[in-house]
């Protein structure tokens, strides 16, 4: 397989993919001794797709193509969801699919060929496997988190990486619903109680949770869905943010933290980790809690101090707690658990399941997947994580335009080097936005030549502040 041409594009506006890509580069890379002059394609590799999708209404958007995308290689590891799958076979990609985590040897030596690898949690992109990715051009995260992957140098190869933040915002929220059933009901400690052979028929402190007071911290994505489900059964809700949002429903936003923990019988954290919101509930917002009230952690485990907590549900000060996310987790599967929280009275534990459904497992195939097609085909970097997030409106089917998507060193000068190339030509529209050490640019240029691609493609690629130049078309 090959992503360079042995001749020029043809007039035709259906161009050879693979004459825009050079070998062993990252989803084109113009790196030094390669371009659009290399040889080596396969005459077969030189087709279109036919063009299709809509641009407001009547007018079709351009299908733009990078390549033969039957070259695009794609490995997708730890069962990532058969939706992304389908998405990226749908797109002609070739899709190479593993149950499991790869050893680091079996996937330095897998990495190597692929334009593109879907991972979840397990998988760790180092440096070293990283390196090793000759023509990685997107990384797509099947998960919430990236700390698995070195973003930083991945970012300085012009590799983008994307993931799925909010897929399951809806499976958190109807835990919570369901945690405040069952600590208004102590119904941990009665199943606790059954399978020990106890039988405890008891009312006393056991509510119905309509016309109870639910106090969301965080009114983002979780927080908002839950006030919705919350008011529905009829729970008054306030919550605390730290920017002005409007309320959905009748909820209302609180002045204070304090506030919200004073007038509560239920609060739930739904903040990220931040410098902020580490410790955020300790001894001194647990007292301020009401009497009897119930704290439910599906945030993250750093916001809650695990030994007040113990401590204020073992002197009976909070009727009970739901903790779902803890500041030390077992890496993996098994006898590993360990909490001052065990044995607490009604305390509901779960091992970080908030987001474990398997709509959201589809949902986020779904996301990643449509992030990775639309970096590939369109260059559109926005919701990458470590890379600058830049977009344009698409190309109407009929304008005979290419898309330059140029990713660079972020120092000065850069811009003034891509205006000279570009000079003689008709820029359409571009945008370029910078993350740290890297920039990106996107521009579209109308009316040009095989012959004038061809060099816009050299010059862009030979600009000493180059990391990857694409031409798509
Ligand atoms: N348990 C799970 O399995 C699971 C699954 C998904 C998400 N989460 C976690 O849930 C949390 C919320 O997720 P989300 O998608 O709703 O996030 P989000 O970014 O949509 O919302 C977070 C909200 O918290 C607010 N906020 C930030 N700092 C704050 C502070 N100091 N005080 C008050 N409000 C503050 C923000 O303004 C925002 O409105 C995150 O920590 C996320 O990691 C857990």
């Amino acid at each position: 397989m090959s992503f360079t041409a042995s001749s020029p594009p043809s007039a035709s506006r259906v161009m050879p993919t693979s004459i825009m890509n050079p070998p062993s580069t990252p989803l084109g890379n113009g790196g030094a001794g390669s371009g659009p002059n290399s040889t080596g394609a396969d005459a077969t590799e030189i087709r279109g797709r036919e063009r299709q999708g809509s641009f407001g209404g009547s007018t079709k958007a351009k299908i733009l193509k990078p390549f033969n995308t039957a070259n695009i290689k794609i490995l997708l590891l730890e069962n990532v969801n058969e939706t992304a799958v389908s998405t990226l076979r749908a797109e002609g990609y070739q899709v190479e699919t593993h149950a499991k985590a790869l050893s680091e040897d079996v996937l330095i030596e897998k990495i190597r060929d692929v334009h593109c690898i879907g991972i979840r949690s397990k998988t760790k992109l180092t440096k070293k496997i990283l390196d090793a990715a000759e023509k990685l051009g997107v990384i797509g995260c099947f998960c919430i988190g990236t700390n698995q992957v070195d973003l930083e140098h991945a970012a300085q190869k012009g590799i983008a990486v994307f993931n799925s933040p909010f897929s399951n915002s809806r499976s958190v929220a109807e835990l919570v619903i369901a945690e405040i059933v069952l600590l208004s009901r102590q119904l941990g400690d009665r199943n606790i109680e059954m399978h020990q052979g106890i039988w405890s028929k008891v009312s006393a402190n056991c509510y119905e949770i309509r016309g109870k007071t639910l106090g969301i911290v965080g009114y983002g994505h979780i927080g908002s869905q839950l006030s919705v489900l919350a008011e529905s059964m009829g729970m008054r809700v306030l919550f605390h943010d730290v920017v002005p949002l409007m309320p959905l429903g009748t909820s209302k936003q609180v002045g204070s933290l304090d506030e919200l923990l004073a007038t509560s019988d239920f609060i739930t954290l739904h903040v990220p980790e931040t410098p902020e919101t580490k410790n955020m509930i300790g001894e001194h917002e647990l007292k301020t809690m009401k009497q009897g009230s119930f704290l439910i952690n599906a945030s993250r485990g750093t916001v809650v101090q695990i030994s007040a907590l113990a401590n204020a549900l073992r002197s009976g000060h909070l009727g009970g707690a739901a903790v779902d996310v803890f500041p030390k987790e077992p890496a993996a599967n098994g006898k590993f658990f360990e909490s001052e929280l065990v044995g607490c009275p009604n305390t509901l534990l779960t091992p970080h399941i908030g987001g474990s459904t398997e709509e959201a497992q589809s949902m986020i195939g779904v996301e990643v997947s449509q992030a990775l097609v639309k970096f590939i085909n369109y260059g559109t970097s926005i919701g990458a994580v470590n890379f600058p997030e830049v977009d344009l409106r698409a190309i109407k089917d009929e304008e005979n335009s290419i898309r330059l998507c140029y990713t660079h060193s972020n120092v000065p000068g850069v811009l003034r080097q891509i205006t000279n190339i570009l000079a003689d030509h008709n820029v359409d529209k571009q945008f370029s936005d910078s993350k740290g050490k890297i920039a990106y640019l996107m521009a579209d240029i109308s009316d040009v030549t095989p012959e004038q691609i061809q060099d816009i493609y050299r010059r862009v690629s030979e600009t000493p502040t180059n990391i990857v130049t694409r031409i798509l078309y």
